[in-house]
């Protein structure tokens, strides 16, 4: 089997490039380890920023998320028993975010590609990439025990950060930079009505609270917990009770609670390698980097990833263009960088690193005060959450 570009990895970011190349009339295939119910039950992120939603919206994939996305126009942050928002829409000329579970967006996708008749192959779990340095690279996978191989002019490795394409890439090629936050989040999908519009991010002497929103029924809520914390030791009591404690406020917030239908423990990291480019190998999402939670940019970064990628691809096969692709890895690294900082900025504001350390949490809350009453502050909150970018992290250079 030959293919013009092969996808290794079925979540948002080889879903979609595959979307965005059959759009423009280029051939690939998919191949994804896991079924597809898997794939599209796993809980992950939900936010979704504005230049995500219309590029979704323009390829075809906005119909149930214009249905079922819950447009939000602002955030909260809590601190010292208080409440303050931060109001996007008057902060960034009208933009928003859209909160839409991921795995709301692989199921559109998933529906996309089949419609197109074009080839995603669940179960089918990659072995090997060979001939990288040739015109005619090889991945090599396992599907039905079945031993199969599949040639492409190009591999694209969306195969998340566990996978094997960046791997693939020979020792000595790629620059890794890697950051372990010393905490991890505690998440909950909960069957309890939103307690508020709007996310609610709390700084609180106990640790970082996240109360988060699925649909009108369903919340998503977080709590700050030790690096290696094991799960057992959280029952859902207890959950319910510190959320509760670090979402207080003065006037007295009330968190509704409902029953619990999952629940699991994600570390805390920044990684990014360099460049995300093998001769014939393009890394995208997760596979290339990975940006601790705080600043919901892990899906957007993945699908801006694809944007590029799709385009430069478009360039490729229309005029045998390469310059893109040569681009690629250096356009994607400076919003890479852009929202591995603001990852950076939003985490270190709101979690506690050292319980004892009184000066560290004074500092914490001056920051908080900062970015809550001076404008200019706001405004740079808000436009790095929604995904606003500086002109020159959009420029080729
Ligand atoms: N062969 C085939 N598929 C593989 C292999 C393999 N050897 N290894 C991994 N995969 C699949 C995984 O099963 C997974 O479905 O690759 C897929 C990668 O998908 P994601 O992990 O969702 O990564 P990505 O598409 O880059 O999306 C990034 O996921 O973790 C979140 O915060 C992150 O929102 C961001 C998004
Ligand atoms: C979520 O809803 O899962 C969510 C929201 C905001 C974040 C992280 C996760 O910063």
């Amino acid at each position: 089997m030959h293919t013009q570009v092969g996808i290794i990895g079925a979540g948002p970011a080889g879903l979609l490039l595959a979307q965005l190349l059959h759009l423009n009339g280029i051939q690939s295939v998919v191949l994804e380890t896991r079924s597809r119910e898997y794939v599209e039950k796993r809980v992950r992120a939900g936010v979704l920023e504005y230049g995500t939603v219309e590029l979704l919206k323009a390829h075809g994939l906005g119909e149930r998320l214009e249905r079922e996305g819950l447009r939000h126009d602002g955030i909260w942050l809590r601190f010292g028993g208080n409440s303050r928002r931060i109001d996007f829409g008057a902060l960034t000329g009208g933009q928003s975010i859209t909160v839409y579970g991921q795995q709301e967006v692989v199921k559109d996708l998933i529906q996309a590609r089949i419609k197109s008749g074009q080839p995603l192959i669940f179960e089918a779990e990659v072995k090997g990439i060979a001939g990288l340095e040739s015109e005619r690279p090889s991945i090599r996978y396992l599907h039905n025990d079945l031993e199969t191989s599949l040639t492409c002019d190009f591999v694209a490795g969306c195969d998340g950060f566990h996978g094997l394409a960046r791997a693939a890439i020979p020792e000595g090629m790629l620059q890794t930079f890697d950051y372990s936050y010393p905490f991890a989040w505690l998440g909950i999908l909960a069957e309890a009505a939103p307690s508020s519009k709007e996310l609610i991010y709390a700084n609180h002497q106990r640790g970082f609270a996240l109360h988060s929103i699925r649909s009108p029924t369903i919340t998503r809520n977080y709590i700050q917990v030790p690096r290696d914390e094991p799960l057992e030791e959280w029952s859902d009591d207890r959950i319910w009770q510190e959320l509760q404690q670090r979402l207080e406020t003065h006037d007295g917030f009330q968190l509704r609670t409902g029953k619990i239908l999952e629940k699991g423990i994600t570390g805390m990291r920044g990684f990014v390698v360099e460049p995300l480019q093998y001769k014939r190998l393009f890394l995208a999402g997760d596979s290339a980097h990975i940006v601790p939670p705080t600043g919901a940019k892990g899906m957007n970064l993945a699908i801006n990833d694809v944007r590029v990628l799709s385009q430069a691809f478009g360039a490729f096969y229309a005029r045998r263009d390469r310059a893109q692709l040569e681009a690629y890895s250096s356009v994607c690294l400076k919003r890479i960088w852009r929202a591995q900082h603001f990852s950076y900025f939003m985490t270190t504001m709101l979690h506690r690193q050292n319980q004892n350390d009184a000066f560290e949490h004074k500092l914490q809350l001056a920051q908080l005060e900062l970015v809550t009453s001076s404008r200019s502050a706001a405004q740079t909150l808000a436009e790095n959450y929604v995904g606003m970018m500086p002109r020159d992290v959009l420029e080729v250079d």
